[in-house]
């Protein structure tokens, strides 16, 4: 697919067809995330796929407790990347100090759009979440308390009866997001 095509092609997709998402093609869009840049090349990041619909269940339920109760936008995915981010190498850390940055995070949100447009690609929906009940996701995954969950991501079959009704939402809005001039300029 043409990439101005597969960028435009992508959306946070909140609604999915119950069917299951292959094992191969989850495995296709980590492959891309393993690809991708990062500071020092120090990969600061791994994926815990959730696929067993009970184990997704308990997932979701921690994810919203708490103040983080929403929509079951995740409980009603047939798939959730959980992403674990490390603090990078310590050439990256001392980079990031010295420049009052975190590359680790920056080096996460690339790979995670490598994911999510490979996902794309293969016909496949996500949508981003970052407001979830992090400690009560780690707890239930069983991961130390040391671990970073910067984001879960959600996977599926878009249904497609209802991106049609986003399209047209946001037709009527233009592409709703900021035109061009207002986000760059030559020097
Ligand atoms: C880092 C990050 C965190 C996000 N967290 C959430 C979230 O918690 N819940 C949600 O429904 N969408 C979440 N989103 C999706 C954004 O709302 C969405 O990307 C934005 O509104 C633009 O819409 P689009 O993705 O359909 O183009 C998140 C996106 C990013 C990049």
């Amino acid at each position: 697919m043409d990439f101005s095509e597969l960028v435009k092609k992508r959306y946070s997709c909140r609604r999915y067809l119950p069917d299951i998402v292959e094992k191969e093609k989850i495995e296709k869009c980590i492959d891309s995330a393993r690809l991708s840049p990062s500071a020092c090349n120090s990969q600061p990041w791994s994926f815990i796929v959730v696929d067993d619909p009970e184990k997704l269940a308990s997932v979701s339920d921690a994810a919203v407790s708490g103040i983080y109760g929403a929509p079951k936008l995740m409980a009603k995915s047939p798939a959730l990347i959980v992403v674990i981010a490390d603090k990078g190498s310590f050439m990256s850390k001392v980079g990031g100090m010295v420049r009052e940055t975190s590359f680790f995070l920056i080096d996460i949100g690339i790979a995670c759009e490598h994911l999510v447009l490979q996902a794309t690609e293969l016909g496949l929906g996500t949508c981003y979440i970052g407001w979830f009940n992090e400690k009560a996701v780690r707890k239930e995954l069983g991961l130390k308390r040391s671990v970073t969950i910067p984001l879960i991501i959600t996977m599926g079959y878009p249904d497609e009866s209802h991106r049609s009704k986003d399209i047209t939402r946001r037709l009527a809005k233009g592409d709703n997001r900021k035109p061009i001039n207002e986000i760059m300029k030559y020097q």
